[in-house]
């Protein structure tokens, strides 16, 4: 036989629970059934707390009426198993030159390793989840990154075509899925995209509601390394002309004014390290990180 106080009053922290939940209600209702794709960064990839965060944040939006479909990088990823392998590596402007060695490895560590990985956490989340790469069902159809200054850089590639089959083909199966920027080519050869670049192509071609990019770092950053919270298209030509925005962070702001223009609810670049980033940004007024294009 078990007992309780007679007063009904409920315990305050039990209430702030339920509160949280009936004020997250209208933002369900309002995402249900809509598409998010989520960039999860090689980079934002730290310890497996955070990574358990992730995979269970992922899980509730699928349980909440909404189609998560994650896209990973590997950058880290890859440049140790290169390592490890002694395969030497030359750089071009920051860019990794992907000769066939290195292709061969970036498609192992992405879809082999890195792709289910993330499976993994979604699977012990409570979820299920399949690993695919763009090889798979044509997702994703590549061609050869084309450099103004002639410079070629190998195996990398850019999207030129997505057949979403196989990702409407899950997502109606209640499987995730879970994509490696790893592509065929219009030529016949296997080719390494920008994970950015990857997940911007597929977000427009699903017609996403929402494309999370997670990272590790706050957002886009000013000189004074401030968290910069809105960008409209024109900020972000004059900040990577001035040199603020410069790296990795190149492509992601580049693939969110593409992604919002071709129709993309809103863009916004996450702080990987900070648990539950993802649910913040959702069921909050005045999210974190930095929001490109207007909000649907
Ligand atoms: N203005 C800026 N604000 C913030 N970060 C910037 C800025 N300019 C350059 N960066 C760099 O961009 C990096 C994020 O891009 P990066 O490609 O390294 O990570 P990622 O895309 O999350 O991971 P991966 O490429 O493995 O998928 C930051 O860690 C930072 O060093
Ligand atoms: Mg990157």
């Amino acid at each position: 036989m078990a007992t309780t106080s007679e007063s009904n009053a409920p315990d305050p922290s039990l209430l702030a629970k339920a509160e949280t939940l009936v004020e997250a209600l209208p933002y369900l209702q309002r995402y249900a059934g809509q598409t998010f794709v989520v960039k999860y960064g090689g980079h934002a990839m730290g310890d497996a707390e955070t990574a358990r965060q992730f995979a269970a944040d992922i899980v509730l939006l699928r349980q909440c009426g909404i189609n998560p479909v994650v896209v990973h990088g590997g950058g880290p990823q890859i440049g140790s198993m290169l390592k490890r392998l002694g395969v030497e590596s030359r750089f071009v402007d920051g860019l990794r030159v992907t000769d066939a060695v290195t292709v061969d490895v970036a498609e192992m560590v992405l879809a082999g390793a890195v792709g289910k990985e993330i499976v993994g956490w979604i699977g012990t989340a409570g979820g299920r989840a399949a690993g695919i790469s763009g090889k798979d069902g044509w997702l994703v159809t590549a061609r050869k990154v084309e450099r103004p200054d002639g410079t070629d850089l190998g195996y990398v590639g850019e999207p030129l075509h997505v057949d979403r089959t196989i990702i409407d083909t899950l997502t109606s199966a209640g499987i995730i899925p879970v994509v490696a920027p790893i592509a065929i080519g219009t030529d016949g050869w296997t080719y390494n995209i920008n994970a950015d670049t990857m997940a911007g192509a597929i977000a427009a071609a699903l017609g996403a509601a929402r494309f999370f990019l997670l990272t590790d770092v706050a957002g886009v950053l000013d000189k004074q390394k401030r968290l910069l919270t809105d960008l409209s298209p024109n900020d972000i030509t004059t900040l990577i002309s001035d040199g603020t925005i410069a790296g990795g962070m190149i492509p992601k702001v580049e693939t969110c004014v593409k992604a919002v223009e071709q129709g993309v609810g809103a863009a916004v670049i996450l702080d990987g390290r900070v648990p539950h980033v993802m649910l913040l940004e959702m069921f909050t007024q005045r999210g974190a990180g930095t929001l490109i294009g207007r909000a649907a």
